[in-house]
Order: structure tokens, then C-alpha cells, then sequence
């Protein structure tokens, strides 16, 4: 499904260069759940965004399904992105003027999908996650819970081959983040393959295996 191969990554804003990562080999496989720890600073988000094909690596080779995607340029990534990657984030970043519906669909617009099918689906996600009667509902009208069950069903919109998720519990309550996690245990039952970034280790134990990053490298597993 993924393989790294020497993936080095280098931040150069101009006055000092940050080795964010350096020399990472990780391969992941299909249906495989696996968390993604490590120190504030030590990676992680770097590393998913470049799995998730939001950000290139300076050097080393990214194959996503067999396909060398390392070389790509940002047009064809952002393609690749939508057709084979579900992102989620800590902030859940919705589109605040617009409705949970909308923001589901917002992939499928992207995807060519056409209206009816979009919203067919959109709403089989949104009741998936447990939101039949909060569809036209604003994020500002949400809770964080039901803010993030939104992002996970636009992340799901395009059927990914993987589901990223950068601490999708980070700013939620006990309660909430347990239902969250409870929903990813149940996408990888149904043979999703997920990986997660969490400080949690109680999140971490659920999962198969842990990576995790110290300083740009990884300290164990593979
Ligand atoms: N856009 C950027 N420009 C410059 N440095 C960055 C950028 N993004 C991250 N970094 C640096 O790269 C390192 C790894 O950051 P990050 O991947 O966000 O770590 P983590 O998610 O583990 O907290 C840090 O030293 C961070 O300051
Ligand atoms: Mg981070």
C-alpha cells in the first residue's frame, strides 16, 4: 500500500534549514491500523503530510499502491490526494460558512461526481457517523465531536485506500475522542487501513503497531 524509502525532509526558510526527517523507511500495508508517536516537533505531521501526499520530500523515493508518487508535481499530487487519501486533522478543518452536507460533498465536487450522487452519498456518510438530523448544520452549530464525525465522513467520501489522521482526539473531550477512536476501530474492522497520530498511549495499545519518531528518525518498529 505505502513504501518510504529513504525519505529525508529539509525546511529552508531561508535563514536556517530544519532536517525535519531523515532517512525514514516505513512501509504500511493494506488494512494495517497503525499509530504514529513521537515528541511535539519530532516529525509527524511532516511525515503524514508527504504520506498524504499534501507535501514532497526532498529526497528519497514515496511509492502510494505501486505508484512512484515522490516525482509528481503539485497538480497531479492534489489528484492523487483526492482519489486515494482521507485526511484528518486536530482542528477538523470544515468550511465554516458552509453545511456539514457541504462540506462532505466538497471532495466529490472536486472528484466530478455529479449532484445527486454527491448528495446521495454525503448523506449516507453523515448518517454513518450519527449525523442524520445535523446535515444542514453549520460547524459553529456543531460540537467539536460532531465537527470531527463531519471530516471523517469527508474524508471517507472517495472511498480512500488510506485514512490519515494528524490528533483527530487533540481537541476533543474523553467522551467525544472515545467515539472517535471507537469509529476508527470499527473503519478498520470493515478493512480500512489507518494510521493515526496521538500522544495517547491508550489510543496507541488499540492499534497493531506504533512508529515512533524521535528528532526526524524513527526509533523503533518500521
Ligand atoms: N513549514 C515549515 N517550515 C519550517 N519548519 C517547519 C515547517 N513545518 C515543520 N517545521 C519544523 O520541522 C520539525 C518537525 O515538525 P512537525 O512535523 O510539525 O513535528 P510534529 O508534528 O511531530 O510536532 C520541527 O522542528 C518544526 O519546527
Ligand atoms: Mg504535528
Amino acid at each position: 500500500m505505502i513504501e518510504m524509502r529513504n525519505i529525508e525532509k529539509t525546511y529552508d526558510t531561508g535563514k536556517v534549514k530544519v532536517d525535519a526527517l531523515k532517512d525514514i523507511s516505513i512501509e504500511v500495508k493494506k488494512g494495517e491500523f497503525i499509530s504514529l508517536m513521537g515528541p511535539s516537533g519530532s516529525g509527524k505531521t511532516t511525515l503524514m503530510n508527504i504520506m498524504g501526499c499534501l507535501d514532497t520530500p526532498t529526497s528519497g523515493d514515496y511509492f502510494l499502491e505501486h505508484e512512484k508518487v515522490s516525482g509528481f508535481t503539485l497538480d497531479k499530487l492534489a489528484s492523487v490526494r483526492n482519489q486515494k487519501i482521507g485526511f484528518v486533522f486536530q482542528n477538523f478543518n470544515l468550511l465554516p460558512y458552509a453545511t456539514a452536507l457541504e462540506n462532505v460533498e466538497l471532495p466529490m465536487v472536486f472528484a466530478g461526481v455529479s449532484a445527486r450522487q454527491r448528495k446521495k452519498r454525503a448523506t449516507e456518510l453523515l448518517e454513518r457517523v450519527g449525523l442524520k438530523e445535523r446535515i444542514e448544520h453549520k460547524p459553529t452549530e456543531l460540537s467539536g465531536g460532531e465537527m470531527q464525525r463531519v471530516a471523517i465522513a469527508r474524508a471517507l467520501v472517495n472511498n480512500p485506500s488510506i485514512l490519515l489522521a494528524d490528533e483527530p482526539t487533540g481537541n476533543l473531550d474523553s467522551k467525544s475522542g472515545d467515539e472517535i477512536v471507537a469509529f476508527f476501530q470499527e473503519l478498520w474492522k470493515e478493512g480500512y487501513t489507518i494510521l493515526v497520530i496521538t500522544h495517547n498511549p491508550e489510543i496507541a495499545k488499540l492499534t497493531q503497531r506504533t512508529i515512533k519518531l524521535k528528532d526526524g528518525t524513527i526509533v523503533n518498529g518500521s
